[in-house]
């Protein structure tokens, strides 16, 4: 290896930003300290990194339309949560990368998935870097049976790997994980930028040549002393995150990125005793364990994807003790929750300055979606007031700045999953009724309003009755 060709470059572990000197924060991503020295091989990484043709073979032209799509080209996993988020089962020749917080669940949840492809007749390649084959055989006897069709290998080289690969011909690989891949061409750690940037670049070159599905495991580190799955992500066609909170049972697959699909759709997993199991109604799911007749709980219904999700909303106000009220949200943006009190106490009057306020979407499910803004306002003015709201109502809209209510998009698949629930009533923004007029002959009671005032009117009239 010619020395004069080696450089020392700075590449922050976190987002990938490049940079020939050491810096304490990240111009890219904002954060400290993430920034590490790397030794990388000039000449190398031009032909090697990002670069992927097919070598030996000629590129082939054609007249795109008469490309023909066939559905044999995706694979259905069999779990239909997996399914709907990747657009539709898994795409010949495609690459997806699975992240997550370590421990969440992504290495079951791709046994799992090899599991039913290969119970459907494909041939699977389980490749992991991080458990011994005994390691993996003792996870998999939690999960059930294996079919002869999934192939274990337990390597890091990435040589090795891809020459298995070219071997067996599997038409699904899953690389577990891609921070523990190295290549011989690279002289710095495994799990640094450029040997996750090498590994993902020759991964994705045995994709789209020999066809085979990938499926890259990448751990979300907060430490950056490995880099992150966001260095990666412009490089494959999927991007799925596995989140949720440590200490519920639940799990919450997200696509953040899809070239297949459409994206924002979400998958919702309990964590078994043995393995994931898919939780077909999540709604019902979000919604357990509700308190009945407490104040300042409410339920909206936000899109996740093409599906509409039932969760509550709880809001807690009370007199604050000091010079600046805390406010605090879980699950929901801070700045959107402060805005909208501010809305409510100059529309509205409703003096909320001096007030301490908390504001949680249970669940831990993350919400940003202007459609919860009215059941946050709601919540807030429950609380505030000590006054339960009906048990049986629901509400979504999107609120302005001069607190109206605006409209938002497919009104009547909320309103049609809330009926499925059980809900009576719903308070919905004016412009949005004449989406749902034949909801209302039957037993849901749908309410156009046009501003806060109005929404507040009408729950003031609630009380007044009950
Ligand atoms: P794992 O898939 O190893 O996480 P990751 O690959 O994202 O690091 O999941 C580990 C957790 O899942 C571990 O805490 C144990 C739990 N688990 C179950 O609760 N039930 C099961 O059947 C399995 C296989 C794991
Ligand atoms: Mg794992």
């Amino acid at each position: 290896m010619a020395k004069g060709k080696m450089t020392s470059v700075f590449f922050c572990q976190s987002c990938g930003y490049e940079s020939a000197k050491w810096m304490g924060q990240c111009p890219g991503c904002k954060a400290w300290n993430t920034m590490v020295e790397e030794v990388v091989d000039r000449s190398k990484l031009q032909t090697g990194g990002g670069a992927h043709h097919r070598q030996g073979s000629e590129s082939e032209v054609r007249v795109l339309s008469e490309v023909t799509i066939r559905e044999q080209d995706k694979v259905l996993t069999g779990i239909e949560e997996l399914d709907r988020v990747l657009g539709g089962g898994i795409v010949q020749g495609s690459l997806t990368l699975v992240g997550g917080d370590p421990g969440i669940g992504k290495s079951t949840l791709l046994l799992q998935t090899c599991q039913k492809v290969a119970q459907a007749g494909h041939k699977v390649l389980y490749v992991s870097g991080e458990e011994s084959q005994v390691q993996i055989k003792m996870r998999a006897d939690r999960l059930g049976s294996f079919s002869p069709n999934v192939l274990l290998l337990c390597e890091t080289s990435l040589d090795a790997i891809s020459e298995t690969i070219r071997r067996q011909k599997p038409e699904i690989v899953v690389i577990d994980s891609i921070q523990t891949m190295y290549s011989e061409s690279i002289s710095s750690a495994p799990g640094s930028v450029s040997q996750v940037r090498e590994a993902t670049a020759a991964l994705l070159q045995l994709a789209k040549g020999l066809l085979v599905s990938v499926f890259i495991v990448g751990h979300v580190t907060k430490e950056g002393t490995v880099a992150g799955p966001r260095v990666l992500e412009h490089m494959v066609d999927t991007v799925l995150y596995f989140e949720g909170d440590r200490h519920a049972s639940y799990r919450i697959l997200r696509g953040v990125k899809n070239r297949f699909g459409s994206t924002n759709e979400i998958g919702v997993f309990e964590m078994r005793e043995n393995g994931l199991e898919e939780v077909k109604n999540p709604s019902e799911y979000m919604l357990s364990g509700r308190p009945e007749n407490a104040s300042g709980s409410i339920v909206a219904c936000s899109m996740e994807g093409t599906r509409p999700l039932l969760i509550e909303i709880q809001g807690l106000v009370c007199h604050s003790s000091f010079g600046i009220p805390r406010r605090q949200t879980t699950g929901t943006d801070l700045g959107r929750v402060n805005l909208l009190m501010a809305v409510l106490e100059k529309r509205s009057g409703i003096q909320l300055s001096g007030c301490d306020a908390y504001v949680n979407v249970t669940g831990g499910l993350k919400v940003v979606e202007p459609a919860i803004d009215l059941a946050i306002v709601l919540a807030i003015v429950s609380s505030f007031r000590n006054k339960a709201l009906p048990a049986k109502l629901i509400a979504f809209g999107e609120v302005g700045l001069s607190g109206e209510v605006r409209a938002v998009s497919q009104a009547a698949q909320r309103v049609a999953e809330a009926k499925k629930l059980g809900f009576e009533i719903c308070l919905l923004p004016k412009g949005n009724l004449g989406d749902c007029r034949t909801e209302n002959a039957s037993n849901m009671k749908v309410i156009g309003v046009s501003t806060v005032a109005d929404a507040l009117e009408y729950i003031g009239n609630c009380d007044n009755m009950g």
